[in-house]
Order: C-alpha cells, then structure tokens, then sequence
C-alpha cells in the first residue's frame, strides 16, 4: 500500500494511505506498544473524524477478547483499524474474512498449496484447526460520533507458545519459510479497508455472510458454547443476518450474539489463555 506522505512522530513513524475511494488514512507504525487498541482509542479521541492504521512491531500487554491477555511478540501482525462505525459484531466478521483471504493468498504463495484459513465465531482465525489469529471489535465515543477500533492479530513469524487453551500456529510454521511480514502487513491493512468500506456502502450483505458461512469453522458439527453459565451443546447451523451464531440445540434453531460466547468443539477448553 502507497505511502504519499511520511513524517517522524516520537510515538510513532506516521505515513498518509490514500485516497482510496476519496478517503485518506493515517498510518501509524509503532515499535513497542501496550496494545494497539488502547493506542487507538486514545488516538481516535485526539482526532475525531479521521481513520486510521495503528500496527506495532510487538505489544507489551495486548489483549484479547473476553479480557484475555494476547501474547503478541516481534514477528507478528498486530495492528488496529480505526473507524466511523458503531457495530463492532457482524463488521468483525466481514473483517474476518477478507483476512482469511490475505492469509489464503500469503500460504498459497508457498509450498503448502489447498488451505483455507477458517473462522470459528465469532472472532478466532483458524489454520489448519489451530488458532493463527484473532480479532478485537471495541467502540470508543469521540467527538465525531462513535467509532469502531478493529484490532487484529495474526501469528506470522512469531514463536507460538504452547500448550494453550487452543492449539495455535503461525503462517509461518504452516508455509515452512519465513513470510514477507511488512508485505502481509500491508496486503492485509488494503483487504481490511476494503472490507470496511464496502460495509459503509452495503452493510452485512448476503454475499459477504456467505461468504463467511464458506468459511465458517464447525458448520454441521457438534460445538459447545461458552458464555455466562452452564455450556451450550447444539448442532452448528450458520450465520444470521446481524452476524449471529445459529445453533440447532435439542431441535430448536437458537441464535447466539457475540458478547460473551465463545464456540467451542465439544471438548472445551483445556486452559483459560491468551493465544
Ligand atoms: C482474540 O482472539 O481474543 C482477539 C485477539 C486480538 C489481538 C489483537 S493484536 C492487535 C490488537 N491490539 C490488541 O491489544 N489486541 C488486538
């Protein structure tokens, strides 16, 4: 992705992406940071009305859903997209899946050909059954109106610690070399904004919601879902129109929202981690 303009910021090495369909972007790369997201937050209070890009070559405290923490070391993609939406649900799904095309395109480069990078909803990015990255939806009010900080994370060339509560993996484990991190940072910052704008224009349309059921980890197979309470076991059956989980538990077709659930295979969880 073009870079038109760059300046050297202490926080930050800072750059302008665009216009892309009339809109320009600040990028902000960052060397060591807490977390994009809180980075974010902070940065789309400062400056209401703008989007923008905020990576990190690694995160000192970066965090995953349900207040997890998200081990996030060099040789990472870690990066938060700032925008004016308010939905943080089915747009993260959309997200989703225009990573897993990134991802797609960055393994068939390489030897290992006829993978498919998954979705398990609401917000995990599979490899191969094993986790490779995630997605953080959070809103934040500013003086522009509320705006969606998309925070994303996907294990390229880092060390995957293990055991953890789901197998993981990096792209580059899978691909069996090294992956062009700054290229996969950039393919993957223009499929996410292309995501994003095409969701201003159109919202959660069919196409794309069928597009991540194509993707979608588990359809037609038993899963367990994990929330507040005693877990779930149902049949999985797809997504619905506002980026919901449909289940088929008992005979009964119940729809799940992303909040505090988590889908699970019938095993669960083994340990409550990070990455
Ligand atoms: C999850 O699977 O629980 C979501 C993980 C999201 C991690 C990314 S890394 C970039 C952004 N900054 C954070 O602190 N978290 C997200």
């Amino acid at each position: 992705m073009a870079a038109e303009h760059t300046q050297s910021r202490s926080t930050g090495t800072a750059s302008v992406i665009g216009p892309i369909d009339g809109i320009t972007y600040d990028r902000i790369q960052f060397g060591s940071l807490s977390s994009t997201n809180t980075e974010a937050a902070r940065w789309a209070t400062r400056n209401p009305g703008r989007r923008a890009i905020i990576s990190a070559r690694e995160q000192t405290a970066g965090r995953g859903r349900l207040g997890r923490a998200w081990s996030s070391p060099p040789g990472g993609a870690w990066l938060t997209v700032v925008w004016p939406a308010t939905d943080s649900g089915a747009v993260t799904l959309a997200a989703a899946e225009a990573a897993c095309c990134v991802i797609d395109e960055t393994i068939g480069d390489s030897l290992v050909g006829g993978l498919r990078a998954e979705i398990r909803w609401p917000n995990d990015l599979l490899l191969a059954g094993r986790k490779c990255g995630g997605l953080l939806g959070e809103t934040v009010g500013t003086d522009a109106g509320r705006v969606l900080l998309l925070g994303i994370g996907i294990n390229v060339n880092n060390h995957v610690a293990g055991p953890v509560r789901t197998p993981a993996v990096s792209l580059g484990e899978i691909a069996g070399c090294e992956v062009d991190l700054p290229r996969f940072v950039d393919r993957l910052s223009a499929a996410l904004i292309g995501a994003l704008l095409a969701w201003d224009r159109d919202g959660f349309a069919p196409e794309v919601r069928e597009r991540v059921v194509q993707r979608l980890w588990g359809v037609g197979a038993s899963v367990e879902l994990h929330g507040a309470g005693r877990p779930v076991a149902g049949v999985l059956v797809g997504i619905d129109a506002r980026g919901g989980l449909i289940v088929d538990v008992d005979g009964r077709r119940r729809t799940y929202v992303s909040g505090e659930v988590s889908c699970r295979g019938p095993a669960g969880p083994a340990r409550e981690e990070g990455v």
